[in-house]
C-alpha cells in the first residue's frame, strides 16, 4: 500500500540512505527537489549577469582572467544542476521557461547592480561564501545526485571565495580611495547576503518538510549564523567595518549576534521588485531568443550526423 511504500522511504531517509533516480520517492520529495534544484540552476546561469558585466572593466589582466575562470565554473555548475533536476523527470526547456517568464524563482542577491570593481569581491566573499556554507550542508542531503553534484560545486566555490576575499583585502589595504570602495561595497553587500539563504527558520515554509527528507540536513538560521562567525573575523582582519549597528559578540554562546534582518526587502525582491529583475529577465530572454538559431543549427546536425550513422 502507499503507506507502507511511504514508511520504507522515511525508514531509508532516517537511516542515512541515498535516494537514487529510479527509485521509488514520494511525489512531494520530487516536487520539493525540482523546485530547490531547479531554483539552484537559474540562480548560478542569472549570477553568471552581475559578475559577467565587469569582465571588460578588469583592472588587471590577472583579474580579469580569474573572474572569467568564475564566471565559465557558474555557467558549468548551472548546467550541472539542471542535469540533476533533469534526474527527477522534469526537462532543461521546462525549466529554462519557468526561468525567463518569471514563474521559477532565482536566489534573491543576483537583483543588485554591481556599481564597483570591489563588488566583484564582495560577491566572491560574501555571496559564494555564504553558498559555501549553505552547500557544503547540501551535500549531506539524501538525493544522491544532488548532494554529489554539491561535493564538486564546493570544491570550485572555495576558489571563487578565495578570490573574491583577496580582491577585498587588497582594497581595503590600498589606498584611502581604495579603503572607501570597499566599504562601500560590503555596506552594500551585506544585507542582502543576510537574506539570501532564506527566511528565519519560523517563516520558512519549505523547511519542515525538506528537513524531515533530509533535502536539507540543517535550517536555514543556522547555515546562516554559521556563515556570520566566520565572515566577520574576516571583515575585522581587512579591516573594514560590518554595516550593523546591533552586531556584538557573545562570549557566552561564542557567536556573533546581528540586528534585524529586512525582511520586507527580501520579500520584495523575490516578488520581482528588486534593484535588477526587470534587467536580469530582460537578459535572459534576450539570450534565450538570441541563442534559439544556435540551438536550432546544432540539432539539426546532430539529426543529419545520426541519420548518416543508421545507414
Ligand atoms: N532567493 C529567492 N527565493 C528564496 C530565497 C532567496 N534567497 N530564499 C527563499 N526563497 C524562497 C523559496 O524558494 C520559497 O519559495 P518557493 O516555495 O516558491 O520556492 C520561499 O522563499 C520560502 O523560503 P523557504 O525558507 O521555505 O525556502 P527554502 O527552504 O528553499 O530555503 C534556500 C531557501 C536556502 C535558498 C534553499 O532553497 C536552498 O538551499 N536552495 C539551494 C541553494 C541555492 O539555491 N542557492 C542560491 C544561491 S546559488 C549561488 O550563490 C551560486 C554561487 O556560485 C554564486
Amino acid at each position: 500500500t502507499i503507506e507502507e511504500r511511504e514508511r520504507e522511504f522515511q525508514e531509508k531517509i532516517d537511516s542515512g540512505q541515498k535516494i537514487e533516480p529510479k527509485e521509488w520517492m514520494p511525489d512531494e520529495y520530487r516536487r520539493q527537489l525540482i523546485r530547490m534544484i531547479g531554483q539552484h540552476a537559474h540562480s548560478e546561469i542569472v549570477g553568471m549577469l552581475p559578475e559577467g558585466n565587469w569582465i571588460t572593466r578588469a583592472p588587471s589582466l590577472r583579474r580579469k582572467a580569474v573572474l572569467l575562470a568564475k564566471v565559465q565554473d557558474e555557467a558549468g555548475h548551472g548546467l550541472y544542476l539542471y542535469s540533476a533536476a533533469e534526474t527527477l523527470g522534469i526537462d532543461r526547456q521546462t525549466m529554462i521557461n519557468q526561468l525567463i517568464t518569471g514563474k521559477a524563482k532565482y536566489s534573491s542577491i543576483f537583483n543588485y547592480p554591481t556599481t564597483s570593481w570591489a563588488d566583484m569581491g564582495a560577491i566572491g566573499w560574501l555571496v559564494d561564501g555564504a553558498a559555501i556554507v549553505n552547500q557544503t550542508m547540501l551535500a549531506r542531503g539524501s538525493y544522491g545526485p544532488y548532494s554529489r553534484a554539491m561535493v564538486r560545486i564546493c570544491k570550485e566555490e572555495s576558489f571563487h571565495n578565495r578570490q573574491g576575499y583577496e580582491i577585498i583585502y587588497q582594497l581595503a589595504n590600498g589606498s584611502e580611495a581604495q579603503k572607501k570602495m570597499a566599504q562601500d561595497s560590503l555596506n552594500r553587500w551585506w544585507g542582502p547576503s543576510m537574506q539570501m539563504l532564506g527566511p528565519s527558520d519560523a517563516d520558512s515554509t519549505n523547511s519542515a518538510v525538506t528537513m524531515n527528507w533530509k533535502i536539507k540536513v540543517e535550517s536555514n538560521d543556522t547555515v546562516r549564523q554559521r556563515f556570520i562567525d566566520r565572515t566577520v573575523p574576516q571583515a575585522h582582519a581587512a579591516g573594514l567595518t560590518i554595516p550593523d549597528p546591533d552586531l556584538k559578540y557573545n562570549e557566552e554562546t561564542e557567536h556573533w549576534e546581528i540586528g534585524e534582518i529586512d525582511w520586507d526587502e527580501f520579500y520584495k525582491v523575490i516578488k520581482g521588485y528588486g534593484p535588477c529583475n526587470a534587467k536580469r529577465m530582460k537578459a535572459r530572454n534576450e539570450a534565450e531568443e538570441q541563442g534559439k538559431w544556435v540551438r536550432e543549427a546544432a540539432a539539426a546536425y546532430a539529426n543529419k550526423k545520426s541519420k548518416k550513422q543508421e545507414k
